[in-house]
């Protein structure tokens, strides 16, 4: 058997359509941009910004957001035409499942175990930051950071992580929740996004007058900056890379921050839903990334103006909870915005973890059901109807990278399995324009294969921007996971049975529910 064999397309669009019968087409494009927001604002912002600048970008990380943004939005026009001519569950793995093939979905499967169960980890590792930071520190850092980090305090006390308790609990918290059936409501949502993007406007404009044009001097990161040592002399960040410095630095930067345009894509799942696709799904994209990019660049700009970028990479000053560290530093009178920002943004990085830990679930869900892994992963709940053996597998390797890897190494390679997938499915819809050139595409990706090209390009040149101890674990990922489909998916894999028809196979929203 082939290894690129495919799902049938019109046997899977038939069953779609059965399944889906019960959904209404209630979306109008305002809905789709909120949906986005809703997804999108998280601890790429409140954290990964900080890090950029400290790490690679300095001031220009503003520069990184727009970068970051152009290929989301490559990838998005990408996403959107997938999303709206094969409206099933599963994402971008069940879209080239039917377009390129077993193998290839095999892969981006894997890959975006890391987008959703290593981004789930990552904001998960930052909330417990958040959460200190509410506490005044009182979470020793022992217990709120992996063995892999350490640090002198001014006392040259060497202080070493043991396990990032608070993570570990807010992620059971949230499996439970979700064993027991969630649908985030409307309202919810709704509330949740108000309240993100209010605190990241009154950020933008209280922390306006307090810039000091003397930050952003100079703007990029300057060739020969010296490496950062801590207390005890152990080096922080280096500068010497090619992507640690200079424009550089700005695409490395954009590498990092790009973790905090994840999930725009959620807008293409629902595209089944939206009123009318054509015109709704672009805008529902673009508009959500849109007014996502204004709203960073302008919170970046703030950020590295209040506190200078060297301040980010400082274990004792701004590394952790970066934004609640500039006001209370360098705004002073405004103690209660950073209470207020913290609980906010604690709130808001519950949601984020809940709808990456709901995606990953569906996906092993779908792969489940397709064969390609075992069968315990698609086991529903007999009450709750909700894959709870999967909910609990997820827990255990999530938790696993919560507790004990630190949160840069979790995000960077939550960026790099995103990446990864957004380059296959930008390939992959200008290969179907040639393999099913009739097909009805509700939505066209404009200007093929521009856009695609694009998608490609910008994002792989996000991919080697990335360190490069993060793609030596992103490969040896990737390879773990050809082994297993060598040796599992491909014998167990439901295409084997030609009997079958992938109307068997396919989830239900309803299964979801509780
Ligand atoms: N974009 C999401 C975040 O920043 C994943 O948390």
């Amino acid at each position: 058997m082939s290894l690129f064999r495919k799902k049938s397309l019109s046997a899977l669009l038939a069953s779609a359509a059965d399944s889906e019968k019960g959904l209404k087409r209630t979306l109008g494009a305002t809905n789709l941009v909120a949906l986005g927001i809703g997804a999108i604002i998280g601890a790429g912002l409140f954290v990964r910004t900080a890090a950029a600048a400290g790490q690679a970008a300095g001031p220009a990380v503003t520069i990184s957001f727009i970068i970051a943004a152009i290929g989301c939005a490559f990838a998005g026009l990408c996403y959107a035409e997938f999303a709206a001519m094969i409206p099933i569950a599963g994402s971008a793995y069940a879209y080239s499942y039917v377009t390129m093939g077993e193998l290839i979905a095999w892969i981006i499967g894997w890959a975006l175990i890391m987008e959703y169960a290593l981004g789930a980890a990552t904001v998960s590792i930052a909330w417990s930051e958040y959460l200190n930071t509410l506490l005044g520190g009182r979470i020793p850092y022992e217990w709120s950071h992996s063995p892999f980090e350490s640090f002198t305090d001014s006392n040259g006390v060497l202080h070493q992580g043991i396990i990032n308790a608070p993570a570990l609990v807010i992620l059971l918290l949230l499996t439970l929740l979700l064993i027991k059936g969630t649908q985030e409501s409307a309202m919810v949502n709704a509330i949740i996004v108000f309240i993100k993007v209010a605190i990241v406007l009154i950020f933008i404009a209280v922390g306006w007058q307090f810039i000091d044009p003397a930050n952003h001097t100079p703007y990029l990161i300057p060739a020969g900056t010296p490496e950062f040592k801590d207390q005890a002399g152990k080096t922080i960040a280096d500068y010497s890379g090619v992507f640690k410095h200079g424009w550089g630095g700005v695409l490395g930067g954009a590498a990092i921050v790009f973790f905090a345009f994840i999930g725009f894509d959620a807008v293409s799942t629902a595209a089944q839903e939206a009123k009318n696709p054509a015109r709704d799904m672009p805008i529902g994209i673009l508009g959500s990334l849109a007014v996502c990019t204004v709203l960073y660049i302008l919170f970046g700009h703030v950020l590295t103006g209040v506190a200078p970028w060297t301040d980010f990479v400082d274990p004792v000053k701004g590394r952790e909870a970066s934004v609640a560290y500039a006001i209370s530093e360098y705004m002073h009178g405004y103690q209660w915005l950073s209470t207020a920002v913290t609980i906010a943004i604690l709130a808001g990085f519950s949601s984020v973890i809940l709808v990456m830990l709901m995606g990953q679930s569906r996906i092993f869900f779908t792969m489940s059901n397709d064969g390609l892994i075992p069968k315990v992963f698609g086991d529903l709940h007999p009450k709750f109807k909700t894959p709870y053996k999967a909910n609990w597998i997820l827990f255990v390797f999530v938790g696993l990278f919560a507790a004990f890897v630190p949160g840069h190494v979790a995000g960077d390679l939550t960026s790099f399995g995103t990446l990864f997938a957004f380059v296959l499915v930008s390939a992959g819809v200008w290969l179907m324009r040639k393999s099913e050139p009739n097909t009805k595409r509700p939505f066209r990706t404009p200007w093929v294969p521009f856009v695609p090209i694009m998608g490609v390009l910008v994002c792989s040149a996000m991919i080697f921007a990335l360190d490069a101890q993060t793609l030596e674990v992103a490969i040896i990922w990737m390879v773990v996971g050809i082994v297993v489909y060598f040796l599992y998916g491909r014998k167990n894999s439901k295409l084997n049975d030609p009997g079958h028809t992938p109307g068997e196979i396919l989830p239900k929203k309803s299964d979801f529910e509780g």
